[in-house]
Protein backbone atom coordinates (compact mmCIF):
# COMPACT_ATOMS: atom_id res chain seq x y z
CA UNK A 1 0.00 0.00 0.00
CA UNK A 2 1.56 3.64 -0.85
CA UNK A 3 1.24 6.39 1.30
CA UNK A 4 0.71 9.81 0.03
CA UNK A 5 2.46 13.08 1.26
CA UNK A 6 1.69 16.40 -0.19
CA UNK A 7 5.31 18.11 -1.12
CA UNK A 8 6.38 21.47 0.57
CA UNK A 9 7.64 22.94 -2.74
CA UNK A 10 6.22 24.47 -6.14
CA UNK A 11 9.64 23.34 -7.83
CA UNK A 12 8.85 20.66 -10.51
CA UNK A 13 12.67 19.35 -10.78
CA UNK A 14 12.38 18.63 -7.17
CA UNK A 15 8.88 17.01 -7.08
CA UNK A 16 10.09 14.97 -10.00
CA UNK A 17 13.31 13.88 -8.10
CA UNK A 18 11.29 12.85 -4.65
CA UNK A 19 8.39 10.96 -6.75
CA UNK A 20 11.23 9.31 -8.55
CA UNK A 21 13.23 8.35 -5.82
CA UNK A 22 10.53 7.93 -3.30
CA UNK A 23 7.99 5.75 -5.48
CA UNK A 24 10.34 3.14 -5.30
CA UNK A 25 9.59 3.25 -0.95
CA UNK A 26 6.39 3.18 -1.61
CA UNK A 27 5.66 6.80 -1.01
CA UNK A 28 3.93 8.80 -3.34
CA UNK A 29 4.23 12.70 -3.66
CA UNK A 30 1.48 14.45 -5.00
CA UNK A 31 2.46 18.80 -5.70
CA UNK A 32 0.46 21.12 -3.74
CA UNK A 33 -1.80 21.95 -6.81
CA UNK A 34 -2.96 18.70 -7.00
CA UNK A 35 -4.63 19.03 -3.58
CA UNK A 36 -5.72 22.59 -3.78
CA UNK A 37 -2.91 24.28 -1.75
CA UNK A 38 -1.22 27.56 -2.38
CA UNK A 39 0.97 28.49 0.25
CA UNK A 40 4.36 30.86 0.22
CA UNK A 41 6.38 30.04 3.37
CA UNK A 42 8.90 32.37 4.22
CA UNK A 43 12.16 31.00 4.89
CA UNK A 44 12.97 32.70 7.88
CA UNK A 45 15.18 29.69 9.43
CA UNK A 46 19.16 29.82 9.55
CA UNK A 47 19.90 26.76 8.42
CA UNK A 48 18.21 23.91 5.65
CA UNK A 49 16.58 21.41 8.50
CA UNK A 50 14.93 24.85 10.26
CA UNK A 51 13.18 25.80 6.78
CA UNK A 52 12.83 22.06 5.82
CA UNK A 53 10.41 21.87 9.05
CA UNK A 54 8.82 25.52 8.59
CA UNK A 55 7.57 24.35 5.18
CA UNK A 56 6.61 20.95 6.48
CA UNK A 57 4.45 21.61 8.97
CA UNK A 58 2.81 24.66 7.39
CA UNK A 59 1.83 22.28 4.04
CA UNK A 60 0.69 19.33 6.34
CA UNK A 61 -1.71 22.63 8.33
CA UNK A 62 -3.13 23.74 5.31
CA UNK A 63 -4.08 20.31 3.69
CA UNK A 64 -4.34 17.94 6.79
CA UNK A 65 -1.93 15.66 4.80
CA UNK A 66 1.01 14.19 5.79
CA UNK A 67 3.97 16.50 4.15
CA UNK A 68 7.41 16.64 3.45
CA UNK A 69 9.76 19.69 2.86
CA UNK A 70 13.04 19.44 1.07
CA UNK A 71 15.19 22.53 1.74
CA UNK A 72 18.58 22.69 -0.01
CA UNK A 73 21.16 24.56 -1.46
CA UNK A 74 24.82 25.24 -3.11
CA UNK A 75 27.66 25.62 -0.11
CA UNK A 76 30.54 26.98 -1.82
CA UNK A 77 33.66 26.93 -0.15
CA UNK A 78 35.53 30.38 -1.76
CA UNK A 79 32.10 32.03 -0.66
CA UNK A 80 32.27 30.93 2.77
CA UNK A 81 29.48 28.25 1.95
CA UNK A 82 27.13 30.54 0.24
CA UNK A 83 24.81 31.24 -1.56
CA UNK A 84 23.97 28.05 1.01
CA UNK A 85 20.44 28.89 2.13
CA UNK A 86 19.99 31.71 0.01
CA UNK A 87 20.77 29.58 -2.97
CA UNK A 88 16.93 29.57 -4.43
CA UNK A 89 17.03 33.60 -4.42
CA UNK A 90 21.12 34.50 -5.08
CA UNK A 91 21.41 37.61 -7.38
CA UNK A 92 17.62 38.63 -5.96
CA UNK A 93 14.62 37.17 -7.75
CA UNK A 94 14.53 38.57 -11.11
CA UNK A 95 17.42 35.94 -12.07
CA UNK A 96 16.26 32.47 -13.25
CA UNK A 97 18.33 29.15 -12.53
CA UNK A 98 20.73 29.89 -15.75
CA UNK A 99 21.31 33.68 -14.66
CA UNK A 100 21.91 32.71 -11.13
CA UNK A 101 24.44 29.89 -12.43
CA UNK A 102 26.19 32.76 -14.41
CA UNK A 103 26.55 34.73 -11.19
CA UNK A 104 27.94 32.01 -9.48
CA UNK A 105 30.67 31.77 -12.25
CA UNK A 106 31.71 35.49 -12.30
CA UNK A 107 31.80 35.35 -8.69
CA UNK A 108 34.57 32.68 -8.64
CA UNK A 109 36.34 34.35 -11.46
CA UNK A 110 39.56 33.94 -11.05
CA UNK A 111 39.23 31.98 -8.31
CA UNK A 112 40.87 28.26 -8.21
CA UNK A 113 39.71 27.06 -5.04
CA UNK A 114 36.37 25.26 -6.64
CA UNK A 115 35.37 23.14 -3.84
CA UNK A 116 31.36 23.02 -2.90
CA UNK A 117 28.96 21.04 -1.85
CA UNK A 118 25.02 20.37 -2.29
CA UNK A 119 23.76 19.78 0.98
CA UNK A 120 19.90 18.58 1.73
CA UNK A 121 17.35 18.58 4.27
CA UNK A 122 14.33 17.11 4.32
CA UNK A 123 11.29 17.20 7.09
CA UNK A 124 8.38 15.68 7.23
CA UNK A 125 5.15 16.67 9.09
CA UNK A 126 2.00 14.18 9.77
CA UNK A 127 -1.29 15.39 11.09
CA UNK A 128 -1.33 13.72 14.55
CA UNK A 129 2.08 15.84 15.32
CA UNK A 130 5.05 13.61 14.51
CA UNK A 131 7.84 14.87 12.46
CA UNK A 132 10.50 13.07 10.74
CA UNK A 133 14.28 14.60 9.73
CA UNK A 134 16.90 13.40 7.43
CA UNK A 135 19.84 15.04 5.78
CA UNK A 136 22.15 14.07 2.94
CA UNK A 137 24.89 15.86 1.30
CA UNK A 138 27.06 15.75 -2.14
CA UNK A 139 30.89 16.91 -2.69
CA UNK A 140 32.12 18.55 -5.57
CA UNK A 141 33.52 21.05 -7.13
CA UNK A 142 32.46 24.15 -9.52
CA UNK A 143 32.99 23.80 -13.07
CA UNK A 144 34.60 26.69 -15.21
CA UNK A 145 31.66 26.77 -17.49
CA UNK A 146 27.69 25.13 -17.78
CA UNK A 147 28.20 21.42 -19.01
CA UNK A 148 24.73 19.37 -20.04
CA UNK A 149 21.44 20.31 -20.24
CA UNK A 150 19.91 17.71 -17.23
CA UNK A 151 18.64 18.24 -13.61
CA UNK A 152 17.77 21.88 -12.86
CA UNK A 153 19.48 25.16 -10.55
CA UNK A 154 23.39 24.57 -10.38
CA UNK A 155 22.82 21.11 -11.60
CA UNK A 156 25.23 22.19 -15.35
CA UNK A 157 27.92 23.69 -12.89
CA UNK A 158 28.23 21.14 -10.17
CA UNK A 159 30.77 18.61 -10.93
CA UNK A 160 31.34 15.52 -9.76
CA UNK A 161 34.49 15.28 -9.30
CA UNK A 162 35.15 11.51 -9.48
CA UNK A 163 33.04 10.83 -12.25
CA UNK A 164 34.23 13.66 -14.21
CA UNK A 165 31.14 14.84 -15.53
CA UNK A 166 28.62 17.40 -13.96
CA UNK A 167 25.09 16.57 -12.49
CA UNK A 168 23.31 18.26 -15.51
CA UNK A 169 25.27 15.57 -17.45
CA UNK A 170 24.08 12.99 -15.52
CA UNK A 171 20.78 10.98 -16.25
CA UNK A 172 18.23 11.18 -13.40
CA UNK A 173 18.84 7.65 -11.35
CA UNK A 174 22.93 8.76 -11.90
CA UNK A 175 22.03 12.12 -10.09
CA UNK A 176 20.05 10.54 -7.30
CA UNK A 177 22.45 7.61 -6.80
CA UNK A 178 24.79 10.01 -5.28
CA UNK A 179 23.06 13.86 -5.00
CA UNK A 180 22.58 15.14 -1.27
CA UNK A 181 18.84 14.49 -2.26
CA UNK A 182 18.82 10.59 -3.00
CA UNK A 183 21.17 9.91 0.21
CA UNK A 184 19.22 12.42 1.71
CA UNK A 185 15.74 10.43 0.68
CA UNK A 186 17.00 7.35 1.88
CA UNK A 187 17.82 8.11 5.11
CA UNK A 188 14.25 9.56 5.24
CA UNK A 189 12.89 6.09 3.81
CA UNK A 190 14.56 3.99 6.37
CA UNK A 191 13.30 6.45 9.05
CA UNK A 192 9.43 6.15 7.78
CA UNK A 193 9.83 2.36 7.24
CA UNK A 194 11.01 2.51 11.26
CA UNK A 195 8.18 4.86 12.56
CA UNK A 196 5.63 3.38 10.49
CA UNK A 197 6.53 0.01 10.81
P1 LIG B 1 14.92 25.87 -1.69
O1 LIG B 1 15.27 24.56 -1.03
O2 LIG B 1 13.56 25.84 -2.31
O3 LIG B 1 15.19 27.04 -0.81
O4 LIG B 1 15.85 26.04 -2.98
C1 LIG B 1 17.04 25.39 -3.11
C2 LIG B 1 17.81 25.94 -4.30
O5 LIG B 1 19.10 25.33 -4.27
C3 LIG B 1 17.20 25.54 -5.65
O6 LIG B 1 16.34 26.52 -6.15
C4 LIG B 1 18.44 25.41 -6.53
O7 LIG B 1 18.86 26.67 -6.97
C5 LIG B 1 19.48 24.88 -5.54
N1 LIG B 1 19.48 23.41 -5.55
C6 LIG B 1 19.02 22.57 -4.58
N2 LIG B 1 19.15 21.29 -4.95
C7 LIG B 1 19.69 21.32 -6.18
C8 LIG B 1 20.03 20.28 -7.10
O8 LIG B 1 19.85 19.08 -6.88
N3 LIG B 1 20.57 20.71 -8.25
C9 LIG B 1 20.79 22.03 -8.55
N4 LIG B 1 20.44 23.02 -7.75
C10 LIG B 1 19.90 22.67 -6.57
Amino acid sequence: MSMKFVLASHNPGKLAEMQSILSGYGVEVVSPAEVGVSLEVEETGGTFGENAMLKAKAYCEASGLPAIADDSGLCVDALNGGPGVYSARYGGEDLDDRGRCMLLLSNLRGQTTRAAHFSCAIACAFPDGRTLTAEGRCDGAIAFAPLGDGGFGYDPLFLLTEKGKTFGQLSPEEKSAVSHRGKALAAFAAELGACLG
